[in-house]
């Protein structure tokens, strides 16, 4: 039996993997979870599943959680602590074989990095920790022999794709997009989308911040960023394609001009049980992918213009050295503020913008410790904020 460590449990992905685990309890374990503020689902969690370690983003939400238990549940928990450190407690849990980092944001990046210091498998669903930390986190998990297991569909698409074959013989990455569900509409119009508009994906079922995200085409440059470092492949070499049906997860061209794709339905559940069961593949409840059902599958070429968000990710790659985490802080606080009613849907990629032209002109030093990291990450956190009130304030 594989033991499980879950960073996130209570999120779109955590109870995904839970669904997973349930499916197939005779070869997965739940050891340890994690989530941030919602003690009921987590308390429910913790009841069916019984992990041996648990931790929550606050000891008042962490203490909440022991009360909602009955005795006999809560006398078999070891509570770990709150916050990162919580996180990190998870994270090594000794028992643990398998590490899934589902949280939201960037609190998880000490854990991830613990996690691999401890000699653990990580399954990654998490593409902020990559795109704030890319360096530091594939350079610990090469020192410590780990193997990080991408869970975004589209990495754990190219995973399978490259799994097993040389990787010098690989020309390009193809990323695929769904395009959002503003994929055709005029720039004029996407001055006056609301939370609402874009809360409605039209393929996939996530978190608000992700689910934001993917309107933008944000979510489309931060996975450019994730593929740059799991894969070890520049940004030249990394194109994105919009794939409205969201059926070809993504695709790999070889050398020799064969191109590899993997297809299947849109439901995380086969990604997060491909990284449980790698290098293994095991039997699904999941309905099987019905291509005469599907019907056409169309590619399009992204429009940068309507979508300036993926255009500043490949120049946060491009221009290399610490960008993309101010790229990466900035959206954090442009999309609560999106989603707060306080900015427009086009104030987004202008704010961030914004925060790189700042940076750009007052910090140009790349940054290469976790302390240097978390500091920038701060920075470009209050000066996006700062920004965000003067855009306020004009609108
Ligand atoms: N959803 C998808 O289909 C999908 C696909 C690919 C990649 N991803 C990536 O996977 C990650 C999770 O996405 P999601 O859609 O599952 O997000 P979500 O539904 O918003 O869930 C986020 C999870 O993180 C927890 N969390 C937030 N802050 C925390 C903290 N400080 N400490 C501990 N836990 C914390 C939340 O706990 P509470 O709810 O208890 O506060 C929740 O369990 C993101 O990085 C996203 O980009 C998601």
């Amino acid at each position: 039996v594989k033991r499980i460590a879950i960073l996130g449990s209570t999120g779109s992905i955590g109870t995904s993997a839970l669904a997973v685990i349930d499916a197939h309890a005779d070869r997965l374990a739940v050891t340890a979870l994690a989530a941030g503020r919602n003690t009921a689902r987590f308390a429910d969690q913790v009841a069916r599943f019984r992990p041996g370690t648990i931790a929550m983003a606050s000891p008042s939400a962490l203490a909440e959680v022991m009360q909602a238990l009955d005795a006999d549940v809560a006398s078999g928990i070891r509570t770990a602590g709150a916050g990162r450190t919580g996180l990190v407690d998870v994270a090594t849990c000794p028992d643990a074989d398998l590490v899934l980092c589902a949280s939201a944001g960037t609190a998880a990046l000490e854990a991830v990095l613990a996690a691999i210091a401890a000699g653990k498998t990580v399954a990654l669903a998490n593409k902020e920790i990559l795109v704030m930390a890319g360096a530091l986190v594939t350079d610990a998990a090469r020192r410590h022999g780990v193997t990080v297991l991408p869970v975004d569909s589209e990495h754990n698409a190219i995973h399978q794709c490259l799994d097993g074959r040389d990787p010098t013989r690989v020309r390009k990455l193809i990323l695929t997009a769904s395009g959002g569900p503003f994929r055709e509409w005029p720039r004029d119009r996407l001055a006056r989308v609301g939370p609402g508009d874009a809360l409605r994906h039209p393929t996939w079922r996530m978190g608000p911040k992700i689910t934001i995200d993917s309107a933008t085409l944000m979510n489309k440059g931060l996975e450019v960023i994730e593929a740059r470092w799991l894969f070890d492949m520049p940004e030249d070499r990394i194109d994105i394609v919009i794939h409205p049906q969201s059926i070809v997860h993504s695709l790999v061209e070889f050398c020799d001009g064969s191109v590899l794709a993997q297809l299947g339905v849109t439901d995380m559940r086969l990604p997060i049980q491909y990284a449980f069961s790698y290098p293994d593949r095991w039997d699904t409840p999941i309905r099987p992918l019905d291509l005469t059902g599907a019907g056409r599958l169309d590619f399009f070429a992204p429009d940068l213009d309507r979508f300036p968000c993926l255009r500043l990710a490949y120049e946060a790659l491009q221009e290399g050295g610490s960008l993309p985490v101010v790229l990466n802080a900035a959206n954090e606080v442009a999309v609560d503020a999106f989603l707060a009613g306080r900015l427009g849907f086009m104030d987004i990629a202008r704010l961030i913008e914004q925060a790189m032209d700042a940076y750009r002109s007052e910090r140009p030093a790349a940054v290469s410790t976790l302390d240097a990291v978390r500091d920038l990450d701060a920075w470009a956190r209050r000066h996006t904020a700062d920004l965000a009130r003067g855009l306020q304030l004009k609108r």
